[in-house]
């Protein structure tokens, strides 16, 4: 692939917290990040892979560029793993109250989010995946204004028994599946000819 304007990385998603991350992840690297603001193709499946591929594959179809696609859930150990892959839909219909509700009294709380980062070129014909987890609890109640979707309820174990609500996004950058994915798209991306 040629860069004659220097390394960028076209990040597919509607979700600007998500981009704010990123671009911040990615200029760790050198790597521009430029924002295209759609909604790709979110199917729903059980597993964060196929959900991201589809994405990457609609996006890529869309705007004729190499992308990348991010797709994430959180997966609490008591509730066997749910929300997980269907964390989009369990936001947006039990939110944060929910969560907290159906964890009322449970002493376990460990949790853990995903993240599956997603690039294809424009042909769609190989698409390469690059993971990151940070592992964590689930607070008591919310705490925090920033971030987005679970951020007011999620403790990472490496922390300091903030949410990550209560983090700048440097802060919770050095310890976000979102982030950990990244920096490895971004080790390979630098590296591509
Ligand atoms: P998406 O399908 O990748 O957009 O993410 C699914 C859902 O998981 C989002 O709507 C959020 O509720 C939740 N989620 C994913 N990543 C994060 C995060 O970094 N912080 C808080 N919630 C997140």
């Amino acid at each position: 692939m040629n860069f004659p304007y220097g390394r960028v990385a076209f990040f597919v998603t509607s979700n600007i917290h998500k981009f704010q991350e990123a671009k911040r992840v990615l200029a760790e690297y050198d790597i521009a990040a430029a924002m295209i603001k759609m909604s790709a193709l979110e199917i729903q499946d059980d597993s964060l892979e196929n959900i991201a591929k589809a994405s990457v594959l609609d996006a890529v179809k869309k705007c004729n560029l190499p992308v990348i696609v991010e797709d994430a859930g959180l997966f609490i150990k008591v509730l066997n793993g749910f929300p997980g892959p269907y964390s989009s839909y369990v936001n947006r219909t039990l939110g944060v109250e929910g969560i907290l509700k159906l964890m009322r009294d449970v002493e376990d709380r460990s949790a853990y989010f995903l993240s599956v980062v997603a690039f294809s070129n424009p042909d769609g014909k190989e698409i390469k995946f690059f993971h990151g987890k940070v592992e964590g609890r689930i607070a008591y109640e919310a705490r925090g204004e920033s971030g987005f979707g679970f951020d007011p309820v999620f403790i990472p174990v490496e922390g300091d028994g903030r949410t990550f609500a209560e983090m700048s996004t440097e802060e919770k950058n050095r310890f976000s599946h979102r982030a950990r994915a990244l920096r490895k798209f971004a080790e390979w991306y630098k590296k591509l000819g």
